[in-house]
This record gives structure tokens, sequence and C-alpha cells, in this order.
């Protein structure tokens, strides 16, 4: 796809966001300078290596690796272009909020240029950021330097092919020539571009990813609902998603969204309408419905098992979706972190997810059949290909109890119980139960836990970096 030279660009922050960006930029044929302010990142990225599994990226970085310059300086970052993408992380700060420290910096940094440019905001931001940024540039004597909106909607897993193949751009500028420049990049795409106001811009980003969040929940609840009224939600979502007005994308039931992106933006778009007076009710129990989802796993485990102490749980994915290694707000960290309260033995296995200190006091394993030998049950929480052929007699075999709960409706239920398993999935019909196991504990009440309206441990945020 590589052309002839373009303009140069330049990337602040070498994340998930940033090298992506830059790296599909430079596939378009623009030489592209990346700045970061972590040495090692820079070190290992100049040596070839990615801090990060996308599927397609290293490929393309290798391809391009003449077009791509990776530095540590934000003066030859700013100098090299006369666009300056912003694609540093805003991560959510205990108030749901989200942290623009990052955002504050690179404005700080940025050297007295005596020419025109234009910081094209990529980062997820709250709406009203472009007017503060503005604020700041002229504070700074730099208002010669015009701003853009320009959000991404890349979907980790595949997101070369978001940005080369996007449903929409979108980009709200101040200056009409300045919108105008940020579009002309995009122009090879064959994809509509919407020109907006800068605050409308920013708020089609969050607006965006809090719909689909919705979505999500929405059909959660279908599905427990059909759970207590013998309907299946995978009929559901199919009868559904063929209204053209609706839709058939995500309707896909399962145990709750996460990932870097929904749970931090739908509260970071509720605390900005609260921030403004106004209590924005359904997102509130967008994101309750979401916590609960991920929950309701372990009482389909007392179900069955009754009492989980010492009771051998295999919980197969720990990547928030197929296709990353990311763990952020992923519910196998609520999922371990609920069973290990409930003196259950955890083993974990992801195909690619490297969970590190993130999940102490579970065993992570290298195979499937390592972490499903002697299980009393396992649990499909991540919806890798790997695990639509659980339902093997070989599995079944290790097993100490053949039940599986299928986090993700990845399997036929009746294939899985004409191999010999129970299985039970989210908003099916359950398996008929012979006979439930003595409860003789009270076990503790699945609730949000106070941290409900929070996206996370700082430990998990911390862990890795999008944009
Ligand atoms: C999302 C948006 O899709 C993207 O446009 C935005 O810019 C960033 O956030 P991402 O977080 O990478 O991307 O993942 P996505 O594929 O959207 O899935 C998010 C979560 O929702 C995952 O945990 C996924 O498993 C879950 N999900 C998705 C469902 O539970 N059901 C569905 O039907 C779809």
């Amino acid at each position: 796809m590589a052309g002839q030279a373009k303009e140069p660009l330049s990337i602040f922050g070498a994340g998930w966001v940033g090298l992506v960006t830059g790296s599909c930029f430079a596939e378009l044929g623009h030489e592209v300078v990346v700045r970061d302010v972590v040495p090692e990142k820079i070190e290992r990225l100049r040596a070839g290596e990615l801090p990060f599994f996308e599927p397609g990226l290293a490929e393309l970085v290798e391809r391009n690796a003449e077009r791509l310059t990776f530095t540590l300086d934000a003066a030859e970052a700013a100098h090299a272009s006369e666009l300056l993408f912003v694609c540093v992380d805003t991560p959510p700060t205990y108030s749901g909020d989200a942290d623009l420290s990052r955002v504050w910096t690179v404005i700080d940094e940025l050297p007295q240029l005596d020419r025109r440019g234009i910081l094209v905001m990529k980062s997820t931001v709250p709406v009203g950021t472009g007017e503060k940024v503005r604020a700041a540039l002229e504070g700074r004597g730099l208002s010669h330097i015009g701003y853009v909106s320009n959000p991404e909607f890349l979907a980790e897993g595949h997101a070369v092919d978001d940005f080369m193949r996007p449903d929409r751009v979108v980009v709200g500028a101040f200056a009409e020539a300045d919108g105008d420049h940020v579009s002309a990049l995009y122009s090879e795409m064959d994809a509509p571009t919407v020109r907006a106001d800068v605050a409308s811009a920013e708020m089609i980003k969050l607006a965006a990813n809090a719909f689909l969040a919705t979505r999500i929940s929405f059909i959660n609840e279908i599905a427990n609902v059909c759970e207590v009224t013998g309907a299946d939600v995978e009929k559901v979502a199919e009868g559904v998603g063929l209204d053209h007005r609706l839709g058939p994308h995500f309707l896909r039931a399962g145990v709750g969204f996460g990932g870097s992106c929904f749970p931090k933006d739908t509260n970071a778009l509720k605390q900005l309408a609260s921030n403004s007076g106004y209590h924005f009710q359904l997102l509130s129990a967008v994101i309750e419905v979401n916590e609960l989802q991920k929950r309701r796993v372990i009482n389909k485990l007392q179900k069955y098992l009754g009492r989980l102490r010492e009771k051998r749980i295999a919980l197969l994915g720990l990547a928030f979706k197929a296709n990353t290694d990311d763990m952020r707000e992923a519910p196998s960290v609520v999922l371990a972190s609920r069973l290990l309260a409930e003196g259950a033995d955890v083993r974990a296995y992801d195909p690619v997810a490297r969970p590190g200190e993130l999940l102490r006091g579970v065993s992570v394993c290298e195979s499937v059949l390592e972490a499903v030998r002697g299980a009393d049950a396992a649990v499909i929480v991540t919806d890798w290909d790997e695990f639509r052929s659980l339902a093997s007699s070989e599995v079944r075999d290790a097993m100490r109890r053949p039940l599986i709960i299928d986090g993700r409706n990845l399997l036929d239920p009746e294939a899985a119980r004409a191999a010999g398993f129970d299985y039970e999935g989210i908003g099916r019909a359950s398996s008929p139960l012979a006979a439930l196991p003595e409860t003789d504990e009270p076990s503790s009440v699945d609730v949000p836990s106070e941290a409900m309206g929070q996206t996370g441990s700082a430990e998990n945020a911390e862990h890795f970096s999008r944009e």
C-alpha cells in the first residue's frame, strides 16, 4: 500500500494507539517520528520489538522500518512535522474522571515552534478538553498551534484493519483549514468523514463506546431473563439483530465487557455528566449490570458444586477478549479473585496473556489440559478459538467433574452434553441437575465491589498502557 513520500507526521505516545496510528501512517507512505518518555520502550522499538501483542502490527513495523523513527526527544518530534498526534493514555482517576496529566505534559514539553503546527488529539478525552488545550497553548505563547480532535475507533485484536478500513473518520476542528488538513490524511480511505466542532467530535467517541457498552449490558440482561424463562439468548440475538434498525453487532451475551476502553470511557462519561450536574442513569445501570454479570459465573458454579472451597476451577482465557494479551479490566481478574475468596483452587490458562502479579494465588498453566486436570469445572472466560474444541474426550477424562461453564457461548450445548459434560452457557437452557450438592456453608453474596463505578485497581491500570 506504500506510495510516494507524503507529509511527515509526529506521534506523541508509543503505546497501543500511538504505535498502531504511527505504523499505519508509515504504511500509507508517511515518514513518522514516534516519541515516548520511557527509555526502555524506545530502546525496544528501535530494536524492532513491540511492547505488546497486536495481530499484524509487528509486520507493519518491520516493513516500514525505514519510515519509522523512535525518539525520547519531544523537540525532535515537534520539529519533524506540522501535524503532532497526541496518543498518550488518559487512565481513570479515583473519581472516575480521565487523568489528563500526560496530555498536559505533551503541551508543556512542546518547544517554541516558529511555524504553524496542529495538535491532533487521538487520545480519548472529556468533552471540553480541546477548549482547555487551546487556552493552555495560548498561555504558553503557542496560539499559532491549532487543535483538531480526531478520535480513534480501534478495537484491540483488529486495530490495523480498523485503522486502514474505518467505518468513519471524525474530525473536529476550531479552524476549518486545520480540519481540511487532517481530513486529507484519510482521503485514500473509503470511509465517510464526519466534520464537527471540537466538543461534538470529543462526544462522538465517548457516546460510541457508551452505546456499544449499553448493547452488551442490554443483551446480558436479556440473557439473564432468558435463563429464568427458558428462552435461548443466541436465538434471541439472531432474531433481534436481523432488524436493520438494530443490526447484529455487540449482541453477544457473556461474562461482561472489559478492556481499556469501555469500563474507563463509560465511567468517564458518567462522571463528565455528573460534574455538569446531570445524572446519567442509563449509563450507571450499564456499568452496574456489567459488574454483576462478571460475578454470575460464581452462582452458576455453586449451583453444580455447592460450596467452592477446595474445588478446583480452571479459568480458560485471561485476556479481556480474544486476540489480545491485554488483561485490563478483564472479567478473568474479578472472577479469579472471587473464586479465591470462596476458597477455590484456581488454575488458569490463556494462549497469549501472561498475568504476572495480577493473579496472585492462581496457578497459571501452559495448556488447556494442564489447567483442567483434576478440575471440578472449566470456565470459558475469553472467546479464544482454541476453546471451541473444549468438549473433547481428552478434556472430559482429565477433569474430576466434567462441568463446563461457557461464559462466551462458544460451544454447542447439545454436543457438549453428548460428549459427557454438564454444560451451562449464558442465557441458554441449563443442564438438568440430577442432585444438587449440599451447600452447608453460606457463601458470600455477589454484589458489586466497593470499587464499582471505579475502573479497577491501580495495579491493573498501571500494568498496561493502551495509548
Ligand atoms: C473498544 C471499541 O470497540 C473501539 O472502537 C474503541 O476505540 C476502544 O474500545 P476494545 O476495547 O478493543 O475496543 O474491544 P471490543 O471488541 O469493542 O470489546 C470490548 C469488550 O466487550 C470485550 O470484553 C468483549 O469481550 C466484550 N463484548 C463485545 C461482549 O461481551 N459482547 C459483544 O457482543 C461484544
